[in-house]
């Protein structure tokens, strides 16, 4: 949902060409993000930074950020090695909300033709028609159909409108969010403030990322809490003062060598330093002079006074494709590790036990809750329909499912004794996140199910699991959903500690766990299988997917990975409800795949089969090994290792995972960039 990424050197000599490698590399990390255009903001090309011509340069090209790249070489801005000793450069790619993918829609964009403010915003700035509507009243001219361009124009109108000559660059930032409506990440550029950086979010993510060749002795920067009540002038100057003399960096780079990234997410960082700092809603951070300081309007309750350094965990490796021709790819293979990192230090095999250490302070709480509601997006919501099953079982709690959109629009009733799940990848949804405060709001204890250290999610809920399952860079989640399974199976096993009438159940699913990381490996040794039949499908226009059961959310998650990265009609059923309308489908023309795994639903599967087969249909089905009954009703059959009823959903979703990544090669799609998609959906 957007990248931004902008790139400061303070007194660290890079060439022009380094600078521009650098956004471009940070955008191309960014670019799951979104990838319908792209673009960057730099000090003039012609410009010696020693000059006082601060002129900026605006480059902005529609397509992918390889469609930029090519542009920059066009322009022999690649080439230019002129050493700068000092620059701020921003860069951005887009996912298209207001207007369609364009140059003069991407970003940065800026206040007026000299460029004088320039901006990047990852959001949607909801109250942009009446700001519009005001700077067009006040002469603005906008060029573009975007709601981010109020940003640069109202910036500038409040500097054009200053009532002092002095004002700092991170002032004007916090006059424009004031009256900024809706999501932002935002970084600022601009002429008046050479060298200067200044960034602020809410409801967006952003993080700073900080290299020096200077040890960083600061663990935490503290916050400058303006307290809502000054004004330029001598209050101005104070307020500049304070900042001075407390500014966060100083112990470690004041005056020093010091390089800035600021990034939508950590991978576009991490090749860089692992030294970062997550910025908090309302936060503003300015660079000056390469000294980093932390603003905000005034302190709430419980507010923390100051931002760590955090150090991150994440290796470079993790975010390259290797010898994979997609990201999904790669994660797909990465499943056996995946799952196993989620289970590394949590499960321990010789006493049955499981700890997951971000729960475990709140287990008396959780035990003692009215209900549980698990609530997500997406894949993120199909793990939670996946183990709800398991959940009530073990837990012997209700539990109820939500699709987190759909949970607000129903104002859903939730009390004090609730406990709500939040599940996402990202930890930056807006739609969780948003039901998440709506939960927090009404006194629910919350619990986050992330994959993003330092997300919002993780950050805004009151204790939480990481289900560490590496980054998830391909658009589609692959391996996310079955650590967030993991996860969630392991909650459950937590619970149901104490319970003696659960042990034989606790023992049987531990042992399921001990062996999942092999049985994945089986189940993805049937690749060549896959890709066959994914050869005799992948012209067809529609692919149904059928299961009941623990495997219903498998058919879910398979129908969503095909529709999302093939383009092709794909429908998840329940196959309980097949002769409630979806029989009508079926003839022997429309392909099915079907789940008919042993456990409590075979029967009843094994009835939808011989529906399906008594219409001419001929079913693909996902069964277990050396069942001579299934094999003889099939067209054909994927057939898994077979592990406990409620793990054998993380073995049933992986052959579809696969065959959603073939049948899109094989029609010539871009599986890591689906059309109209982008991971990480920040806005509503
Ligand atoms: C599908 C997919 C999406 C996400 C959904 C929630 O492959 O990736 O459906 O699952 O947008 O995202 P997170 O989990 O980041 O909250």
């Amino acid at each position: 949902m957007c990248g931004i990424f902008a790139y400061l050197n303070y007194r660290v000599p890079r060439t022009r060409r380094e600078i521009f490698e650098t956004l471009v590399k940070g955008l191309q990390r960014l670019e799951y993000r979104g990838y319908d255009s792209a673009g960057v903001a730099v000090d003039d090309a012609s410009k010696d930074a020693k000059d006082d011509n601060n002129s900026i340069s605006l480059i902005k090209k529609k397509g992918k950020v390889k469609a930029l790249d090519e542009e920059l070489h066009k322009k022999n801005l690649m080439n230019l090695d002129v050493e700068l000793d000092t620059h701020f450069g921003i860069a951005h790619t887009r996912w298209a909300t207001h207007g369609e993918p364009s140059a003069v829609n991407s970003h940065p964009h800026r206040s007026d033709k000299d460029n004088e403010f320039v901006v990047i915003h990852n959001g949607i700035i909801t109250n942009y028609k009446e700001l519009r509507k005001y700077l067009t009243s006040k002469g603005y001219e906008f060029e573009s159909e975007t709601d981010t361009e109020v940003i640069p124009k109202l910036i500038k109108y409040l500097y054009d409108n200053r009532e002092s000559t002095y004002v700092s660059f991170s002032t004007l930032v916090e006059r424009v969010i004031q009256q900024l409506e809706g999501a932002f990440a935002l970084v600022f550029k601009s002429i008046h403030f050479p060298g200067e950086a200044v960034a602020t979010r809410r409801g967006s993510p952003l993080l700073i990322g900080v290299r020096s060749k200077y040890e960083l002795s600061t663990e935490e920067i503290p916050i400058l809490y303006n307290n809502g009540h000054y004004k330029e002038g001598v209050e101005e100057r104070n307020f500049r003062n304070r900042v001075d003399s407390s500014s966060a960096l100083h112990s470690v780079c004041d005056g020093k060598a010091v390089e800035y990234y600021f990034a939508s997410d950590a991978s576009a960082i991490i090749e860089h330093t692992n030294k970062v700092i997550y910025l908090e809603d309302d936060d503003i951070a300015a660079v000056a002079e390469g000294k980093l300081s932390l603003h905000r309007m005034s302190r709430g309750a419980g507010e923390d006074p100051v931002r760590a350094i955090q150090t991150l965990q994440m290796e470079l490796q993790q975010i390259m494709k290797g010898n994979f021709k997609a990201f999904m790819q790669k994660e797909i293979f990465e499943q056996p590790e995946s799952v196993y990192n989620t289970m590394r230090g949590r499960i321990c095999f010789d006493t049955n036990t499981v700890v997951l250490g971000g729960l475990k302070d709140h287990l008396k709480e959780i035990k003692r809750c009215r209900r549980l509601i698990m609530i997500g997006c997406g894949t993120s919501f199909h793990a939670a329909v996946a183990t709800r099953q398991i959940l009530e079982e073990l837990t012997e709690l209700p539990v109820m499912v939500e699709l987190a959109s759909d949970f607000l629009d129903r104002i859903t009733p939730v009390f004090r004794d609730d406990v709500c799940f939040f599940i996402s990848q990202s930890g930056e949804t807006a739609d969780t996140l948003m039901a998440l405060r709506y939960c927090k709001d009404r006194g629910a204890l919350t619990v986050g199910v992330t994959n993003t250290v330092g997300s919002s999610i993780s950050r805004e809920t009151d204790c939480g699991v990481h289900i560490n399952a590496g980054p998830e860079i391909g658009v589609a989640s692959t391996k996310a959903y079955t650590s967030q399974f993991v996860a969630l199976i392991m909650f459950g096993l937590m619970m149901s500690e104490d319970r003696i009438s659960q042990q034989k159940r606790r023992m049987e699913i531990i042992n399921g766990l001990r062996t999942l990381p092999e049985m994945i490996k089986n189940v993805l040794a049937l690749d060549d299988q896959i890709k066959n039949i994914a050869d005799e499908l992948y012209q067809q226009k529609s692919l149904l997917v059928m299961g009941r059961g623990f495997n219903y959310a498998t058919c879910l998650e398979g129908a969503l990975k095909i529709k999302e990265i093939t383009y092709m009609h794909s429908e998840g059923i329940l196959a309980g409800e097949l002769k409630h309308g979806p029989l009508a489908l079926i003839d022997k023309h429309m392909p099915v795949i079907m789940v008919i795994v042993r456990d409590a639903c075979y029967t009843k599967c094994h009835n939808a089969l011989q529906q399906v087969t008594a219409r001419q249909g001929r079913p693909i089905i996902l069964c277990c090994q050396d069942d001579p009954e299934i094999v003889k009703n099939a067209y054909k059959t994927i057939e898994l290792p077979q592990t406990v009823d409620c793990l054998q959903g993380i073995l049933s979703v992986i052959p579809l995972q696969l065959m959603s990544f073939h049948l899109a090669v094989l029609r010539g799609y871009d599986v890591d960039c689906p059309r109209n998609l982008a991971k990480s959906v920040t806005v509503e």
